[in-house]
């Protein structure tokens, strides 16, 4: 437990151990599920944390209240990552009840039979008396479930934001950001965005206008730090990445069986690194275990303006973790793009075309025709220079 103000506690947890989140996303730093309490002459708990945090949960709830009852759990969003406590607490405190709205009923009843005298209903622009302050509630569909809504507290300048500006990675004690702690959630903030929220940019950008005439001096996340200190930073990176903006720079992003088609990938990490052109990669054959694979390749999609990717062929298509990721990047409506694409074959190349292909249809600039080359990859026959040549 963690106090924020006089009147916020922060009674979320971390979660080490956790491999992948969603069943999909490494989670090398952890990951933190945050509840807030809001303590006033009624007492409101902000969504809950997942479910086997049961005993850390109520024994942080304790160190802020005490014995005290919860009054009001506001439901901001229905991912179980943040609900799925909420029956185990609508029968530890018989007296709670959950404030949702009309998106989130539904949900509530089809997970948790929550009976329908447990919930009030609020929607847009509703609020809710706690005494000495006021919540009031905004609904951000898309950001990223169609029943998320966000929460203010005015009295305190604070955005409980839900998935919004959330990140990977574990909080440390003081929960709260200094200087510096942006740059250091930077990368897994990207990653957290491109992973989760990256296919709903326009709503994010509808959230965010809609957010602009609050004066936030907190931003309370389910995912990460309290934001105070770097809220500039931690907004304009979610606004960018809403935006599909991004710098110049190059995201190398590669499967390969025997090894051509990453000879050919690293080589022309080489030529970039000499040219000093910014550039990341990525092996989405999980070649290198502990690598974070198709969750890497995704944030820097979301970082650099271009995207060089290398498949073999395999069965007369592309090699699948490489297919994998084109879906990834269709599903999240990249755009503006620059693209080329390489990979080794053996008696008739077709990943290359199916490639250039696809990165057609979203519109990407291709830089070429792309670079299939049978068997082995040689310095000689697969020319990587003349690929960085036209970066
Ligand atoms: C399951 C499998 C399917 C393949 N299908 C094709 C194919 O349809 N056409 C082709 O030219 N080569 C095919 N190949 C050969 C690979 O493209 C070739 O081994 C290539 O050099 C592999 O590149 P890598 O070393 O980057 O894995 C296939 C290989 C495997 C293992
Ligand atoms: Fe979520
Ligand atoms: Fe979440």
């Amino acid at each position: 437990m963690t106090k924020i103000s006089d009147r916020i506690y922060s009674v979320g947890v971390n979660d080490d151990d956790k491999v992948l989140f969603e069943g999909l996303w490494p989670l090398p730093y952890g990951v933190s599920y945050n509840s807030y309490l809001v303590v006033d002459e009624k007492v409101a708990l902000i969504d809950t944390v997942e479910c086997g945090f049961e005993e850390e949960f109520l024994s942080n709830i304790n160190d802020a209240i005490g014995g005290r009852d919860i009054d009001y759990l506001v439901v901001n969003h229905m991912e179980p990552d943040h609900s799925s406590l909420v029956a185990y607490m609508l029968e530890t405190y018989p007296g709670l009840q959950i404030i949702a709205n009309a998106k989130t009923v539904p949900m509530l009843k089809g997970y948790y039979g929550t009976p329908e005298e447990r919930i009030t209903v609020v929607g847009e622009g509703s609020s809710l008396s706690l005494g000495g302050c006021t919540l009031n509630f905004s609904l951000i569909p898309m950001v990223h479930w169609p029943e998320t809504m966000v929460t203010w507290l005015a009295e305190e300048n604070t955005l409980f934001s839900g998935d919004a500006f959330g990140t990977f990675g574990a909080v440390a004690e003081e929960v709260v950001d200094a200087d510096g702690t942006f740059e250091q959630y930077k990368d897994e903030m990207t990653r957290y965005y491109a992973c989760i929220v990256g296919k709903y940019g326009t709503p994010v950008q509808t959230a965010l206008k809609k957010l602009s005439g609050l004066e936030i001096k907190r931003i309370c996340s389910t995912h990460g730090p309290v934001w105070e200190q770097n809220i500039p930073q931690v907004v304009s990176l979610y606004d960018k990445m809403s935006r599909y903006e991004v710098e110049r720079g190059v995201c190398i992003v590669y499967g390969s069986m025997y090894g051509n088609t990453a000879a050919a990938a690293d080589a022309l990490a080489l030529e970039l690194e000499a040219r000093g052109i910014p550039y990341a990669i990525h092996d989405l054959a999980g070649n290198n275990a502990g690598e974070l694979g198709l969750s890497g390749a995704l944030r820097d999609v979301f970082k650099y303006d271009t995207i060089i990717v290398g498949s073999p062929t395999y069965n007369n298509g592309i090699f699948p973790p490489v297919e994998t990721f084109m879906k990834a990047l269709q599903a999240r409506l990249i755009k503006g793009r620059r693209f080329y694409a390489f990979g080794s074959y053996t008696w008739s190349g077709a990943s290359v075309s199916q490639l250039n292909a696809l990165a057609s249809a979203m519109g990407f600039e291709l830089l070429g025709d792309g670079l299939s080359f049978a068997q082995a990859y040689t310095k000689e026959k697969v020319d990587m220079a003349a690929v960085a040549d036209m970066i």
